[in-house]
């Protein structure tokens, strides 16, 4: 079949290689791709947030099945205009990517089905927000209530940052996506991700794992999209994933449905874990970035298959053939990200490391400029491995990373600390 994905990160490329695997995929175009998409697959400019232009491109180019990686595309309604085009598409409609587009919908639906999660209010204005904040006390989270590119979740530990915060946001440093704020209760807890397929009727769990949100090793400095991964995550015992599925997850899926907005897709169930019960952070509608890399890393070309029975809506009998196996991912960014940082330096080094199921680097921020890899984003390599242990893992992730030539690259020397 002919496959489209759209996207240009290290998690289209991590969904590329896995769904190249499988041979069902004969064709696969990556929308706009990067670099080390473009090694394995073929890429195509489009604007991916303009549903009529995504539908005609895969009309023309006989596409089977698209695979939608970002939460933009979804938020702007993509697979919905794909799917009147009756054309398969994996991710969620508009109305349900909302549980990523709107922290106060997500809340709404954590009330209605009682899926435990922080305490909260929301606001259209800031004296109210101030007043709450002064009544509730630090450490207290403000959140703007759209989306932010990760950057609308300030934790502040004292009152004047979440007074800053909430001025911040209604003062319009988020755009539209202040112009609404939620404040929660502060979770104490390890923070664990927990990947779910959802058809909008059965649910099944593919995988977990942990990010590493801080800029610098011990968890300090500024936060960032994600500075490495690794899965499973141990602080997911079955246990905790039961309880995740059983008071979180299904009665989500329950409520998203009886509002006939059934959901369909990836869920990522962001969780704080205590004393080993699970609460609800966060849901994206999408694979996480990193997550997805290690991921796909473990489940390789059953990617696809699991990917098409959760679009024709046939979970109920698809299964994941597990391995007991590990797999850790060590971004390699631009010095200065998540602040200010050069484009253009070059990478050297790549073409001599192994390719293949165990080792894998996944372009995230690249392209290629005279023949060469160039740096074109903040976050760029994603250096992934596998392993038996994840000290394993470990060990062949940073065994490419010492080999790669990029002076003006940096990246965190302590992926997976909490759970080695
Ligand atoms: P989010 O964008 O909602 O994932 O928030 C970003 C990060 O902020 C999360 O990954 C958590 O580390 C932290 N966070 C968000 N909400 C809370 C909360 N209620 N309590 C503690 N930490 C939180
Ligand atoms: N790595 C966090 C995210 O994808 O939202």
């Amino acid at each position: 079949m002919n496959i489209l994905i759209l996207g240009g990160g290290g998690r289209e490329h991590a969904l590329a290689w896995a769904i190249l695997q499988n041979p069902k995929c004969d064709r696969l175009i990556a929308a706009p791709g990067n670099a080390g998409i473009a090694d394995i697959a073929e890429c195509a400019a489009l604007d991916i947030e303009d549903g009529g232009a995504v539908a005609a491109f895969a009309e023309e180019n006989a596409i089977d099945f698209v695979v939608i990686g970002p939460e933009a595309p979804l938020a702007a309604g993509v697979a919905d205009r794909l799917r009147a085009a009756g054309i398969l598409c994996f991710g969620p409609s508009q109305a349900a990517a909302a549980l990523e587009s709107s922290k106060s919908f997500t809340k709404a639906i954590c009330d209605a089905c009682g899926a435990p999660t922080a305490a909260y209010a929301h606001f259209t204005d800031a004296d109210a927000a101030k007043d709450y904040v002064r009544a509730q006390g630090a450490p207290i989270v403000v959140k703007a209530d759209g989306l932010a590119a990760g950057k609308g979740v300030i934790v502040a530990e004292t009152m004047d940052q979440a007074v800053d915060a909430i001025d911040d946001m209604f003062g319009g440093s988020f755009g539209d996506a202040g112009a609404e704020v939620v404040i929660e209760e502060f979770m104490e807890g390890e923070e664990a991700s927990f990947f779910v397929l959802c058809d909008g009727t059965d649910v099944l769990p593919i995988g977990t794992a942990q990010d590493h949100k801080r800029a610098g090793d011990g968890d300090t400095g500024p936060n960032t999209g994600g500075m490495g991964a690794y899965s499973p995550a141990p602080a997911m015992t079955q246990a905790v994933c039961d309880k995740a599925l059983n008071e979180i997850v299904t009665p989500t899926m329950a409520e998203m449905a009886r509002r006939g907005t059934p959901y369909t897709g990836v869920l990522y169930v962001g969780l704080m874990i205590a004393d080993g019960q699970p609460r609800l952070v966060e849901y994206n509608v999408r694979f996480g970035d990193p997550e997805c890399q290690v991921l796909m890393m473990r489940l390789g070309g059953q990617v696809l298959d699991l990917l098409l029975a959760c679009a024709e809506g046939r979970l109920a009998e698809a299964r994941v053939n597990w391995a007991d196996d590990h797999a850790m991912t060590v971004v390699m960014a631009a010095k200065g990200y998540p602040g200010a940082y050069e484009k253009g330096s070059v990478i050297a080094g790549l073409e001599a490391l192994p390719e293949d199921s165990m080792n894998m680097v996944f372009h995230a921020g690249t392209k290629r400029i005279d023949g060469k890899v160039t740096a074109a984003g903040g976050r760029v390599l994603n250096v992934t491995a596998r392993g038996a242990s994840l000290a394993e893992a470990r060990d062949r992730a940073y065994g490419m990373v010492d080999r790669i030539d990029w002076p003006e690259g940096m990246f965190r020397r302590d992926i997976g600390w909490r759970a080695l």
